[in-house]
């Protein structure tokens, strides 16, 4: 199985424990996980792996992040029909809203959302939030 690659932005390190947690939860199933930055890979190499972890909070007004992971995202959705996407990302004072409007813009380029919705963490990921990571990244090393 080739390596699962897990894409992040994090401007103040929550993601960034979220997609840690990913890829841990990856390598416990048996899976090699990459975890890397939006800014090191492009969408066209993105779209080219089957199967893919996102990671990015809310940011703006309930928005991704607007000057890397927006104009990513928006490329990445005219060439992902057919691939599988995990999401996940942190929030502070929303109700999920912006992870709810990336699932359905995925969903509506043609991708399908593994475990039926993007995991969420209010602000530090505790507990249970990473495991919900951990759990992720299981089912993406066996999607
Ligand atoms: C500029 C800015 C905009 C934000 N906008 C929202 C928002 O619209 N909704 C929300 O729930 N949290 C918002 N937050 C809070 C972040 O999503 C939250 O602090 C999150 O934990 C940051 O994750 P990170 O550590 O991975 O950067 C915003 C934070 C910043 C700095």
């Amino acid at each position: 199985m080739s390596k699962v690659k897990v894409i992040f932005w994090s401007g103040s390190g929550n993601t960034q424990a979220m997609a840690d947690a990913v890829a841990n939860g990856i390598t416990g199933a048996g899976g090699e996980a990459e975890v890397a930055s939006f800014s090191s890979i492009s969408p066209a190499d993105a779209a080219s792996e089957s199967v893919i972890a996102f990671g990015c909070p809310a940011m703006g007004a309930e928005v991704l992040e607007e000057s890397i992971v927006e104009p990513f995202m928006a490329d990445y959705e005219t060439k992902c029909s057919g691939k599988k996407v995990a999401l996940f990302g942190s929030y502070g004072w929303g109700d999920g809203q912006w992870m709810r409007d990336w699932q359905d813009r995925l969903v509506a380029a043609g991708a399908s959302i593994i475990g039926g919705e993007g995991v969420i963490a209010n602000n530090a990921p505790d507990d249970d939030a990473i495991s919900q990571c951990e759990e992720l990244g299981r089912m993406l090393a066996q999607a």
